[in-house]
């Protein structure tokens, strides 16, 4: 599974965390930056990674902002991205059974890097159930094709 890690500057320490996790794990990643503080725009982060994830170029994505809204709400209007803010581990579990979700975002200024980790093992970790779920998710990409 190739994994595409992406934060704006309220996320920064955040997403070290997470990639040294990823690290620890053996997983395939690729920290897509930014690479400093300094002040960025969420949307041009979120934009860049939820996009390779669309195209097929990362299998997943994991997004991280100061609160995990931004870049929620900037990744699900990207065409065949179905972006999930999992501050718990049951929401993290559910996102992929139910919603196939394919970024995970998170707040960095809301979690701490322990139940952060927790969350990002457990959702790479779901599978999604298909069946009814499918069909659900089949109505929210007909709506988005079509409107
Ligand atoms: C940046 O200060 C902050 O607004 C951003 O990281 C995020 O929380 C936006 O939703």
């Amino acid at each position: 599974m190739k994994i595409a890690v992406a934060s704006d500057h309220g996320g920064f320490a955040l997403k070290k965390e997470i990639v040294k996790f990823l690290q620890e794990k053996g997983l395939e990643y690729e920290d897509l930056g930014t690479y400093t503080e300094e002040s960025v725009d969420y949307p041009e982060i979120a934009f860049k990674l939820a996009e390779a994830v669309a195209k097929g170029e990362y299998d997943r994505g994991i997004l991280i902002c100061g609160t995990g809204i931004g870049v929620t709400i900037a990744a699900n209007k990207v065409k065949g991205i179905r972006a999930a803010l999992c501050h718990d581990v049951y929401s993290a579990r559910m996102s992929r059974a139910h919603n196939n979700a394919n970024v995970l975002t998170l707040g960095g200024r809301v979690i701490g890097p322990e139940l952060a980790r927790t969350i990002v093992e457990e959702w790479l970790m779901a599978e999604f159930e298909g069946g009814r779920h499918q069909r659900r998710l089949d109505k929210i990409a007909s709506y988005e094709e079509n409107r």
